[in-house]
């Protein structure tokens, strides 16, 4: 493990090798606990470098064998090796030279889960960030593209299958009970993108014959046994490789595209070239075990990962402050295949979701940086949803900026520039500002500021005059390192709303560049000028929420109950009822904590039934309506001396309210939606189960009786109601004969299925209260449980401590004492997923005084704790100052 350095890397400091890299030859003798790795590389000495430089090559945790120099022996005094370097001293000034590394390394001891690992008997690999060194030295850095030539040689029996990146180039056998097979890549890539995997799995075959008539062979890799669920991840697979023909202008380019599923992963999936390597978890589906949820994220990180064969790896990144440029511009083209997929409006809703309730924390808390970070002590800290989400974001705003055609052409001025290229984010905005002519420079400020821009907004109607004034102000309050802002480019979709809910089309604007129903908000203060404006309209703004920034405007509900009434955007529909529900529910919380009746006024109420109850609008959207703003959203809005407690009985009292008002619709709802079709999972189908289930929901809690949702969960077809049911049942009806029965039904149903099983830990996780402590811990004795499985501690823990306010957060500390010393225990196995499961308290000091010095006291425990990872040193560490 590699243990606190202390380093800090700036880009700054970034300057290319003294070495270019010409080829890689890789030999792996695998064996579960001592595999041989044998490395050639061919190297030559940059003309610009020092002629005297030794070459240093990267390492971690290496056990070196041996070091040839063009095939003979080097002396030692000409090369030093400790596990994380090895440095060759007196080599040529300008002739290509060979090095050969022979290192051995133990994959079945590899918790960490990163280099070469064994996941349930499979040999694999992930390498990105900086995983490659802990295979053997090497310039281990995205800006040395190379080669690849890999021999794989294992045993037969147990590994009948031996792949790497590229084309496959032949194989036999190799002496007893062994085989061996060679891969060629002929892309030249960074280390980031090797991959190998071996062992005996599955397999799911197709093809795919690209626009100019080339045919690529489709494999999915799975247990055996499971290859049935992998048909919709296929079908996912070939819907991506069509839509970047079509969106995108990309063509695949090897003759084969692999995707291998294991169950022990850190992240999502990895893009490794013609050879991705996925979490199970978003691969395998069929409507018994997983929900609409599970295939639309299958689909979107299937598209995800494919889509960076263009985005990622013909064009990479040139170190790993350039990260969003690969994975911000990756994101955008995933959220526009599955907004072309399915429903747009439903899909935006659910981004902006996203982004408020991780990104926006992330951005006003300890842990903000920008998109385009400059410094890092540890690269593994900074796959954030900053660098992914907002970086999408930023992406799209560039779009909206330009419009539909010149960002394609920027687009495609990207790939024709930079194909081949470890390329910066300065490299990808300067395409966008070369075909638009446009100087986007302020622009480029997304990429460097951190912190969620505030935009204050107040409007003037002149009846004399018929002008309307919008004025705008914005704000970046100071983050880490970065105290004081300047003020951005915020692109704002807007929308004047005549009483009728009318759009009106003003004569003319001015006070700055307003182009397409787009307000270029560039300055400090800002006042924009409609004229010709023949009555006092609404102003929807920020459609389809064309800037990441927060809004500080007051409307008031009547403005707010027409934009939720008659915006065409479905997006500032929802985003109307969200403004009119927020305040409610903020009300509400200060009521509780001065234990008062929870009372409101009727118009979210009505708003929100006239939209549920309204046929022409798709379910999907009247789903979202009914999914009212999170106990993490509330918190948010309140923005300190936040007592979960309140927050969880307010919302409550206030859905209770609703539903009952409702009741009604909602029973009628369950009725409508109700179906006897088998299960499809399409965005329609999925949409008309978001309904019923939300309705179902409704229904339980204004009768307050368990009865329906057991009935739901006794007749249920696929996992979507079931696992629904399950989770109503057990969140509102804890430990009633009801919900115990449906309980150990689901753990026996689904005692064979680790990833079903992980819906059952996080039901059980998220029920609210301060029982939830005692939950958690009895599962984490459960047999099913393995702490060393990063899908079961997410399920389990991690659930317990991002989703479950109340539980984790309960007023006497005890779950942050649990909590930290699980992340303790988990930083000696795997520092990754210890880091990420601190980040879950990284809003400590927004807790109400006594809670926040319980979570302090708690953090400390991991401050003082000794031979912490670096990746946890890190995140305390900031998290704590
Ligand atoms: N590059 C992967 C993706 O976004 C994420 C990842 C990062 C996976 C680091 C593993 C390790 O698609
Ligand atoms: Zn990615």
């Amino acid at each position: 493990m590699r243990t606190e350095t202390g380093q800090v890397t700036s880009l700054a400091d970034y300057r290319p090798t003294d070495f270019v890299l010409e080829r890689v030859d890789l030999t792996f003798e695998l064996d579960p606990t001592e595999t041989k790795v044998e490395a050639r590389l061919i190297f030559h000495r940059r003309e610009e470098a020092n002629p005297n430089a030794p070459l240093v090559l990267d390492g971690d945790e290496l056990v070196l064998s041996s070091v040839l120099f063009d095939q003979i022996e080097i002396d030692s005094e000409r090369y030093t090796a400790t596990p994380d370097s090895l440095t060759i001293r007196d080599l040529p000034a300008s002739e290509p030279f060979e090095i050969t590394i022979t290192t051995l390394i133990n994959p079945e001891a590899n918790t960490q889960l990163m280099g070469l690992y064994r996941s349930n008997g499979i040999y694999c690999t992930q390498c990105e960030a900086e995983g490659f060194r802990r295979i053997t030295y090497f310039p281990d850095r995205p800006d040395v593209l190379a080669v690849y030539t890999v021999n794989i040689i294992a045993d037969k029996a147990a590994n009948p299958l031996l792949l790497s990146n590229g084309n496959f180039l032949g194989g036999a056998g190799y002496g007893e009970g062994k085989h061996f097979a060679a891969w060629f890549d002929p892309h030249p890539k960074p280390s980031y993108l090797f991959a190998l995997v071996a062992g005996d799995l599955g397999l799911v075959e197709d093809t795919f014959t690209t626009v100019s008539g080339r045919e690529v062979a489709l494999k999915i890799y799975v247990e055996h046994g499971k290859e049935p669920r992998a048909t919709y991840a296929m079908d996912a697979l070939k819907r991506s490789m069509t839509w970047d023909e079509e969106t995108f202008g990309r063509e695949y380019d090897l003759d084969i595209f692999m995707i291998v599923a294991v169950s022990d992963f850190n992240m999502g999936a990895m893009e490794n070239k013609g050879l991705n390597i996925f979490n199970d978890k978003y691969v395998l589906a069929d409507p018994e075990t997983a929900t609409d949820a599970d295939y639309a994220n299958i689909e979107a990180i299937i598209a995800h990962e494919y889509f960076h064969n263009w985005t990622g790896n013909r064009i990479t990144c040139r170190d790993w402050f350039q990260l969003c440029l690969k994975e911000g511009l990756t994101v955008y083209r995933d959220h526009e295949f599955s907004a072309d997929q399915r429903s747009r409006a439903v899909k935006r809703i659910g981004e902006v979701r996203h982004l408020r309730s991780e990104q926006f924390v992330e951005d006003s808390g300890p842990l903000a940086h920008p998109v385009r970070p400059s410094q890092y002590k540890e690269i593994n800290n900074f796959y954030t949803t900053t660098v992914y989400e907002k970086g999408s974001e930023v992406t799209r705003m560039i779009a909206s900026i330009l419009g539909k055609d010149l960002f394609k052409q920027g687009m495609d001025l990207y790939f024709e520039r930079h194909d081949g290229d470890a390329a910066t984010v300065e490299d990808f905005v300067q395409c966008f500002a070369d075909v638009s002519n446009r100087n986007l420079s302020q622009f480029s400020l997304w990429y460097h500021q951190a912190g969620t821009p505030h935009v204050t907004v107040s409007c003037d109607y002149d009846t004399n005059a018929q002008t309307f004034t919008v004025k705008l102000a914005q704000t970046i309050a100071a983050t880490p390192g970065q105290p004081d802002k300047k003020p951005m480019h915020i692109p704002l979709s807007f929308a004047l709303l005549a009483n009728d809910g009318a759009m009106i089309a003003p004569a003319s604007a001015s006070g700055g560049e307003v182009s397409e129903n787009l307000l270029h908000l560039t300055e400090a203060a800002q006042s924009f000028v409609f004229h010709g404006v023949p009555e006092r309209p609404v102003l929807s703004l920020n459609r389809s929420f064309s800037a990441p920034v927060i809004l500080n405007f007051t409307q008031s509900s009547d403005d707010l109950a027409l934009i939720a009434r008659y915006e065409s955007d479905l997006f500032s529909r929802w985003q109307a009822l969200t403004d009119l529900a927020l305040p409610v529910l903020c009300e509400g919380v200060k009521q509780v904590r001065a234990a008062q009746p929870v009372l409101f006024n009727d118009a979210l109420k009505r708003s929100l039934l006239a939209i549920v109850a309204d046929d022409t609008l798709e379910p999907a959207f009247r789903a979202q309506a009914l999914a009212l703003p999170s106990e993490a959203d509330i918190a948010r809005e309140l923005g300190g001396d936040i007592d979960p407690d309140a927050i969880y009985a307010a919302r409550k009292a206030i859905i209770h309210d609703i539903a009952v008002a409702g009741l009604d619709i909602f029973k009628g709802l369950l009725a409508q939606m109700a179906t006897d079709a088998a299960y499809t999972p399409d965005a329609k189908a999925a949409g008309q189960r978001a309904l019923k289930n939300a309705a179902l929901a409704y229904v339980v809690q204004a009768e307050n009786d368990p009865l329906k949702a057991a009935e739901a969960y006794a007749k249920a077809n696929n996992m979507t109601d079931l696992s629904h049911s399950l989770s109503i049942l057990a969140h509102h009806f804890p430990g009633t004969t009801e919900t115990k029965a449906a309980l150990s039904d689901f753990e026996s149903r689904f005692a064979n299925n680790a990833l079903v099983l992980d819906k059952w830990f996080s039901i059980q996780a998220t029920i609210p209260g301060e029982d939830g402590l005692v939950r958690i811990k009895t599962l984490m004795q459960s047999p099913k449980f393995n702490a060393a499985n990063p899908n079961r501690v997410r399920a389990l823990i991690g659930s317990f401590a991002f989703a479950n306010p109340t539980g984790f957060h309960r007023a006497d500390g005890a779950s942050y004492s649990v909590v930290t010393e699980e992340i303790l225990a988990i930083d000696k196995r795997n520092p990754q997923l210890a880091a990420r499961l601190l980040t879950s308290m990284r809003t400590w000091k927004l807790l109400e005084p006594q809670r926040a010095g319980k979570a302090r006291a708690a953090l400390t425990t991991i401050a003082n704790a000794n031979d912490l990872s670096n990746d946890v040193r890190d995140i305390i560490d900031r998290i704590l100052t």
